[in-house]
């Protein structure tokens, strides 16, 4: 693995070597690795759980239904997308198949921590001054099993990272639960997202929260 790059080079070196990751048995069925993608020096990193089956046949994170509703959620919170580095907590898809469909399944803490070195790296190298953890699995990859997303979402909260120290992170509830709400809880849920994102936009760009 990648010891002390910087900037983009840093990164796709890192992209490079984990393509050919083989720290957990879920490189055998995924596609591909679907590693981060953004900025190089994005001000926020957004983590998801791991890609799904739109983003292990493009090679790209949060770019099938999950990612359009994180798409407008963002807009809605005045955060501007193509500023953010997206990337997940797993980096292979994990499925079951069902006939022809390939259905999701939840990674394990073994899978989860196989995988966190390559986030710490993409935390190292991004060097981003908050992060956003969608849902329960991206959550407690940061901040540990016994974390709570139901009581604590929207709240900035530390964790630590080797080689990146304490940083910031905003956890709140993963775009795929909220296009899982029954119909007519589903405008809530999407804006519960959005307050959270907002608190998230408060430490950005000319954010009221940002110092100075
Ligand atoms: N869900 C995630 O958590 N990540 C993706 O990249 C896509 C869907």
């Amino acid at each position: 693995m990648t010891e002390n790059p910087a900037g983009s080079e840093g990164l796709d070196d890192a992209r490079s070597d984990a393509s050919e990751c083989t720290r957990c048995p879920l490189h055998r069925d995924a596609s591909q690795t679907v590693f981060g993608a953004g900025p190089a020096r994005a001000w926020l990193m957004v983590v998801g759980e791991q890609p799904g089956d739109q983003e292990d046949r493009a090679g790209e994170p949060f770019v099938g239904p999950a990612g359009r509703l994180l798409d407008r959620a963002l807009d809605q919170a005045g955060i501007v997308r193509e500023d953010v580095y997206l990337t997940n907590a797993v980096k292979h898809f994990k499925f079951e198949r069902r006939g022809r469909r390939r259905i999701h399944q939840k990674p394990t803490v073994a899978e989860i921590r196989a995988c966190r070195p390559w986030l710490d790296t993409e935390v190292r190298l991004v060097r981003p001054r908050l992060l956003a953890t969608l849902g329960a699995t991206a959550s407690q990859a940061l901040l540990g099993p016994s974390f709570r997303i139901t009581r604590h979402r929207g709240e900035v909260l530390d964790f630590s990272t080797p080689g990146s120290g304490t940083l910031s992170v905003v956890p709140t509830a993963h775009p795929s639960s909220v296009l899982r709400t029954p119909p007519e809880r589903r405008d809530e849920a999407f804006d519960a997202l959005v307050a959270d994102l907002r608190v998230v936009a408060s430490h950005g760009p000319g954010g009221r929260a940002e110092p100075g």
